[in-house]
């Protein structure tokens, strides 16, 4: 396993956890003495108990030497970061760069499996930088959500194996034989495709319901009645339509911009791609209106104006600030001139420096101290049962944005705050 972000540290340890033999690589040395050590940096659930499991039973190494790593592997996941590079464009330089150090210590006969989110075609160019006839790359795409990763790869909807050679895909396809899962076996650029076309869909789902929550709103309807009306049609599925501040994260943003350069690129016009991704930004900019209005701003300014934000992560459940939809709400309100206070469950103990944009601080009755107005930006559970009453003494203003629809606008009225929810009226 090439590199041990979330997606190679969860595939490397279950891997490991259903009998295979696992060594793990990656360049960082303080990284890799510390997963010797069990110690798992990312907020991931059951992740370093896996880990521990696996290491315990003999079955899972780390290394901080590349090439040791493979010289005696039947199979080689490549797991490397694909960032956004110039133009949106994935930046494959982790991918060329690995495929140069391996290339003259495989195995005869092994498989290179790409399982890093790549442009269609990258199989074929990572084939030709090796330059091994007898070693078959092969296409497999992870589906794994953060903070349910381990959870995702032991039971997953379904494996996507795309080779042009039927023995190497059997042979990635035989790796996950413990896994009662459909097998997708298809060619490379299907599967390279279905990755980007997954997360292109669900990216095009939550614009979807973001702008429909602004249509309810519009007309008095009731976003969760409308979603779940329309998600109980198995056509549709009710999951992934629950209205936010924008989504985001280190693969939909990434991974449809990608596409949609790739689109370009290839002369192809996909203006539902398009605008998904517009769709996201003007979303953001309608709420940080909705908030400047509500702090009694006539000129569109925030000067001098305080605003206590709860949650920054780009979800609940994991520590990820990577093109996190709160920090882009952040922002906005910043380039307004509001002064931001923020506090969020998972930044406590280990806090990022964002004194540019925010005061971090890890209390969150504190947080709220002058605040013309809160916003709630991630569905942390705990921020149901935040003392609101306690909240509201310490604020300027009483308005309580909740742009995940999180809170109870009861309780928020007992404590003498105002609850304005999204695609629905109070
Ligand atoms: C996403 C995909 O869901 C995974 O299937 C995929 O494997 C992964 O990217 C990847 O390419 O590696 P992830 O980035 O962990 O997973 O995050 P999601 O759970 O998809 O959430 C993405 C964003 O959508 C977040 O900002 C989240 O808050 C938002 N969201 C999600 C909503 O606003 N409403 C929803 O109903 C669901």
């Amino acid at each position: 396993m090439i590199g041990t972000g979330y997606v190679g540290l969860t595939t490397g340890a279950c891997l490991a956890s259903l009998g295979h033999r696992v060594v793990c690589a990656d360049a960082d040395p303080n990284k890799v003495e510390r997963l010797r050590q069990a110690r798992v940096d990312i907020l991931e659930p059951d992740l370093p108990g896996t880990v521990r499991d696996a290491l315990d039973a003999d079955l899972l190494e780390f290394t901080g030497d590349t090439a040791a790593a493979v010289t005696e592997a039947e199979v080689v996941f490549l797991c490397l970061p694909t960032p956004m590079g110039a133009g949106g464009a994935a930046d494959l330089a982790a991918v060329e760069a690995v495929a140069g150090q391996i290339r003259d210590v495989l195995p005869t006969g092994c498989v290179v499996v790409n399982k890093s989110t790549v442009p269609v075609g990258t199989g074929e160019r990572v084939a030709a930088l090796l330059g091994r006839p007898d070693v078959a790359v092969v296409s497999n795409p992870e589906f794994l959500r953060e903070g349910r990763a381990v959870h995702d790869f032991l039971h997953p909807d379904r494996i996507v194996i795309g080779a042009a050679d039927q023995d190497a895909a059997r042979r990635v396809a035989d790796l996950y034989a413990g896994l009662d899962a459909p097998l997708v076996l298809t060619d490379p650029a299907s599967a390279e495709l279905t990755k980007y076309a997954a997360n292109f869909f669900l990216a095009m789902k939550l614009s979807f319901a973001n702008n429909l929550a602004t249509v309810c709103e519009r007309f008095g309807a009731d976003i969760s009645d409308v979603t779940e009306g329309i998600g109980r049609d198995p056509r549709i599925g009710s999951a992934f339509l629950r209205p936010g501040p924008g989504w985001g994260g280190s693969c939909l943003p990434k991974d449809t911009h990608a596409l949609l350069t790739a689109c370009d690129q290839a002369g192809v016009d996909f203006p539902l791609l398009s605008a998904t991704i517009e769709t996201n930004v003007t979303h953001q900019r309608q709420l940080v209106e909705r908030v400047t209005a509500a702090c009694g701003s006539t000129d569109g300014s925030l000067r001098g104006v305080r605003i206590a934000l709860y949650g920054l992560t780009f979800k609940a459940g994991t520590s990820d600030l990577r093109d996190s939809p709160a920090l882009a709400v952040a922002r906005l309100l910043r380039e307004r001139g509001a002064e931001l206070t923020a506090y969020d469950p998972a930044l406590r103990e280990e806090r990022p420096d964002l004194s540019d944009l925010v005061d971090l601080v890890d209390d969150p009755v504190r947080a709220a101290d002058g605040a013309a107005a809160c916003v709630v930006l991630t569905e942390w559970p705990e921020l149901r049962d935040l003392d609101w009453a306690a909240i509201a003494a310490r604020m300027a203003g009483h308005e309580v944005h909740d742009f995940r629809n999180l809170l109870d606008a009861d309780r928020l009225a007992r404590a003498g705050l105002s609850w304005q929810g999204i695609g629905r009226t109070a």
